[in-house]
């Protein structure tokens, strides 16, 4: 089976609590949140106007779009209000010392 490599993407001392970073993972952009239960990877995309997601407001483990304000899952992508309702993937996070490294995942469960 092809599975798909760790990417190592950021430093994690870099990023604060309830705050995001955009970072480039094979080509898409990908936000990587650090929330109260921890580091959250999904599409840097709000599937409403595809505008970016990184610098929304972070509760928990959801996140705000910056334009309309479309809620979003941190940690399976899942679009939880309007005017956002198509899902958004997630990667999986791991972290090794501060490193941060994403893969895609392979379904949203
Ligand atoms: S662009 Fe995100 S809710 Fe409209």
């Amino acid at each position: 089976m092809n599975e798909l490599a760790f990417q190592e993407v950021y430093d994690l001392t870099d990023i604060e609590r309830n705050q995001s970073v955009s970072v480039n993972v094979n080509g898409e952009r990908v936000i990587v949140c650090n929330t109260e239960e921890g580091f959250f990877a999904i599409e840097d995309r709000c599937s409403h106007a595809n505008i970016p997601l990184c610098g929304g407001y972070i509760k928990g483990t959801m996140i705000s779009c910056p334009l309309h304000g479309a809620v979003f899952d941190l940690k399976t992508g899942t679009a939880l209000t309007p005017p956002a309702f198509e899902n958004l993937k997630s990667y999986e996070v791991k972290i090794e010392g501060t490193t941060i490294s994403l893969r895609e995942k392979l379904s949203n469960e």
